[in-house]
């Protein structure tokens, strides 16, 4: 049996070398991500403790953390450094705008579990809307060759992110999903913003959010963007013309060393 078992996956191995894929076990599977996770509390102990000393603990964060997908670590520890921030400063909702498969607001959900604030979600889930002239291409993420191929890139199904959500608990009654393309008309929006996730990755709908959102935050709320000066180079020039719009946040750009993103706090 044994014998029989080891010369299948020798087959299946060869036969799937030639397409770039091995066997893996459900063994080897678990005893991969258990060691991922390791690093990734590890990492986690050390960002805590020499950078964000005054970051509270939240229970199920660290796995949350592993599933987290394009978030670089660096980043995800600015992330709740600023989500903490916005959140002692007052009331108000967390607004992620480009969701994908809800990683990121699965995270931001859990950090608000035993809170009464409400999670905002917009996304197409059709994808990455039309780059513009404002998006120039700085790192080719998918092999795509140009900006234009990647229209309609990164598309996945709303059922994920209720999923994702499902897994930590969070009630139905406090999340809203806004489904389709960002478009200024939007009117299903908080009252007050605490803190906004800015992740659509292109110029016009980074812009049309900040748009939407500045106006509803109060002192001490953070819109956080993400790729500002990463894949391309929209998100940076819209931040800049927001900036010179509404002259109300100050503006904190992150640490290369731990990703691409600012955030903007509203004075
Ligand atoms: C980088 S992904 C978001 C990743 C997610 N924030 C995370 O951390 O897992 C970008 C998302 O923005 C959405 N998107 C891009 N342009 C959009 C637009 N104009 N309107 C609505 N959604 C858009 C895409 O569908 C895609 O899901």
């Amino acid at each position: 049996m044994f014998k029989a078992k080891t010369v299948t996956r020798n087959i299946l191995d060869r036969v799937l070398r030639l397409a770039g894929a091995r066997v893996i076990t459900e063994k080897e599977e678990e005893a991969s991500r258990a060691r991922y996770a390791r690093v990734v509390q590890n990492l986690y102990d050390v960002y805590a403790e020499h950078l964000f000393p005054d970051l509270r603990e939240r229970e199920g964060r660290i796995p949350l953390l592993a599933k987290l997908v394009g978030t670089e670590m660096g980043e995800a520890m600015h992330l709740l450094h600023w989500l903490q921030n916005a959140q002692d400063g007052g009331e108000g909702d967390i607004v992620e705008m480009g969701v994908a498969q809800g990683a990121t607001s699965a995270f931001l959900a859990n950090e608000i579990l035993n809170t009464q604030r409400h999670l905002w979600l917009y996304d197409s889930f059709q994808g990455l809307s039309r780059p513009t002239a404002q998006d120039k291409l700085i790192n080719d993420i998918e092999n795509r060759g140009s900006m234009d191929r990647y229209e309609s890139a990164m598309s996945f199904p709303q059922q994920l992110v209720w999923q994702r959500l499902g897994s930590v608990g969070f009630p139905a009654e406090r999340t809203h999903i806004i489904a389709g393309f960002i478009t200024p008309e939007v009117r299903t929006l908080p009252d007050v913003v605490a803190f906004g996730y800015l992740d659509f990755d292109l110029y016009e709908p980074i812009l049309t959010g900040l748009r939407l959102l500045g106006p509803r935050t109060r002192p001490g709320s953070v819109l956080m963007v993400d790729d500002y000066g990463y894949f391309s180079s929209g998100p940076e020039r819209a931040v800049k013309e927001y900036l010179a719009e509404d002259d109300r946040f100050d503006l904190a750009v992150g640490p290369t060393s731990a990703g691409y993103f600012c955030a903007l706090t509203r004075r």
